[in-house]
């Protein structure tokens, strides 16, 4: 077997795990889930969640990881049937683990080449002199292909060459070595842009409103919507992506941790890292420049619609405000930091797949992070090529929302209840440098499974009704237009299209899990 990698050294490891976790979420994500679920509405139930779901998950999915590990399994299929070898059906639940990554790989990676390419418009100067209105087609234009398809597929195919490039590297020398780097500048650019973001002073720089209004905005406690489930869920959503639980990248790295070293101390670094930089910096950029140029009202409307591209189609043309050198040093910092935070997030989701071709199939690092890399290429052309259509969206909705909760619920009860709770609470505590509190088994045994399964729960109106199109069929019976009513018959098939395309793929990953599983069999390798 070639897969005997660890991490070169404790804050290597600590730093690629907050790479993974501190993504395009904490920056582009959060502060629109934020001001979309009612500004200081959201904080409440976001913390709520990070406490009772984020932490207890961060502990279970690290000391999963390092349990399998000691196993010779760095992907989610085995690491589960290692923990319960007599029922069958745990490896394929483990498919989440490699389904996740791969399918929101191929829509993150076409973001992340977003932020490559805007860092060489800010500094070549496209944006200088261009209107409000202008910057925002310019992105439009990126994303639709109409006039630079060249480009966007350029850029998109770069990224996905750098990411494949840098995992085979292997972990200390690929992945460690970009967190190192990436981290402190993504910190560095992030710290500077937020100070600029919150002494931004009314009539100064032809700024409307001072950079703390913005800010009052997200963190003001409003109680009104605490018993609104829908806030709840995108709480819990948001909880869930900007950790990077139930992703199955977590246990990835943490398998390659050395039997007994520290997981407990290292998942508080790591998870309190992510939450320093979505709170404080990602809370300080977007929204409060945001809003500081355009007001409240036009920036939750903004957000209303399409929300992840508000930080390409707003803030190029706000950067310009701070005249022509300032603006490209903005630009440069902003991108670069998005383009830091996505990279060691996206690498992150590559390892799992290549762990599972090298356990599985004994293949050499440099051929499966190719196969990683051609997968994603193959995967993530219908989000390149149909954007517009919905295409991108979809991807997100089913594997970096719905995907994560399913899966986070079942390793949950395999977790606490099947392995068991003494079982499990002695593997958190192995090694540990700190004394994990007890109210987390606690926490852990009944109260996170309960929140997972309510939160399933209460997803389960929203999945039926994007299941049956419900949304699209009802404009469809409300439109009179036969143009535009062709033009939603035609999203609902790129819809249904991608929703049997991603269905296939987990098929396909269970067939290969299958295969593994017989593989072993005759070479009379057990998992557990
Ligand atoms: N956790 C990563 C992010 O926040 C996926 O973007």
């Amino acid at each position: 077997m070639s897969n005997k990698e660890s991490w070169g050294s404790r804050i290597g490891l600590i730093l690629a795990m907050a790479g993974n976790a501190v993504g395009l979420g904490n920056f582009l994500r959060f502060p629109v889930q934020a001001v979309q679920n009612g500004g200081g509405a959201f904080i409440i139930p976001y913390l709520v969640c990070f406490l009772v779901m984020g932490i207890p998950l961060l502990f279970i999915e690290w000391s999963m990881g390092r349990f399998g590990g000691r196993k010779g399994h760095h992907s989610t299929p085995f690491i589960l049937d290692s923990m319960d070898p007599k029922r069958v059906f745990w490896k394929y639940i483990g498919v989440f683990g490699i389904f996740t990554n791969l399918v929101v790989a191929a829509y993150y990676c076409y973001l992340e080449s977003w932020t490559l390419a805007y860092i060489w418009h800010s500094i070549n100067g496209s944006f200088t002199g261009l209107s409000a209105i202008e910057i925002a087609s310019f992105f439009n234009n990126y994303t639709a292909l109409s006039d630079g398809a060249i480009e966007t597929i350029f850029f998109w195919i770069l990224c996905l060459v750098l990411n494949t490039w840098i995992l085979s590297k292997g972990l200390s020398g690929g992945v460690e070595k970009a967190a190192k780097i990436g981290m402190p500048l993504l910190i560095l650019f992030g710290i500077l842009l937020a100070i600029k973001g919150i002494t931004l002073k009314a009539g100064s720089e032809g700024a409307l409103f001072d950079g703390f209004v913005g800010l009052n905005f997200l963190w003001t406690p409003n109680f009104d919507s605490i018993w609104s489930a829908k806030v709840w869920l995108a709480a819990a959503g948001q909880i869930f992506f900007t950790l990077s639980v139930g992703m199955g990248t977590i246990q990835c790295y943490a398998s390659y941790v050395k039997s007994k070293d520290d997981i407990a101390l290292n998942a508080m670094t790591a998870g309190w890292m992510n939450e320093f930089v979505e709170v404080l910096l990602g809370s300080s950029i977007l929204i409060p420049i945001s809003i500081g140029y355009l007001g409240i009202d036009k920036v939750v409307e903004l957000t209303q619609s399409g929300g992840l591209g508000l930080g390409f189609r707003t803030l190029p043309y706000l950067f310009q405000q701070w005249g022509d050198v300032i603006s490209v040093a903005a630009g440069v910092a902003w991108f670069g930091l998005l383009f830091f935070a996505g990279i060691t997030s996206s690498l992150a989701m590559g390892t799992p797949c290549m762990g599972f071709l090298m356990d599985e199939f004994g293949w050499k690092r440099k051929t499966s992070a190719w196969a990683f890399g051609i997968t994603i290429l193959i995967l993530g052309l219908p989000t390149v090529l149909f954007f517009n259509h919905g295409v991108f969206d979809e991807y997100d909705y089913w594997a970096g929302t719905v995907s994560l909760v399913v899966f986070a619920l079942a390793e949950i009860i395999l977790f606490a209840w099947i392995f068991g709770m003494d079982k499990g609470w002695k593997e958190i505590n192995l090694g540990a440098d700190i004394k994990v509190p007890t109210i987390f088994r606690f926490l852990i045994q009944f109260v996170t499974p309960l929140m997972l399964g309510w939160v399933f729960i209460a997803s389960l109106p929203d999945i039926w009704s994007k299941i049956n199109n419900i949304d699209i069929k009802a404009k469809i019976a409300a439109s009179t237009n036969l143009t535009e009513i062709a033009e939603l018959n035609t999203q609902m098939n790129y819809l249904n299209g991608s929703r049997v395309l991603l269905l296939g793929i987990f098929v396909a990953i269970s067939y290969l899990v299958y295969v593994a599983y017989q593989k072993r069999i005759k070479e009379g390798r057990k998992t557990a």
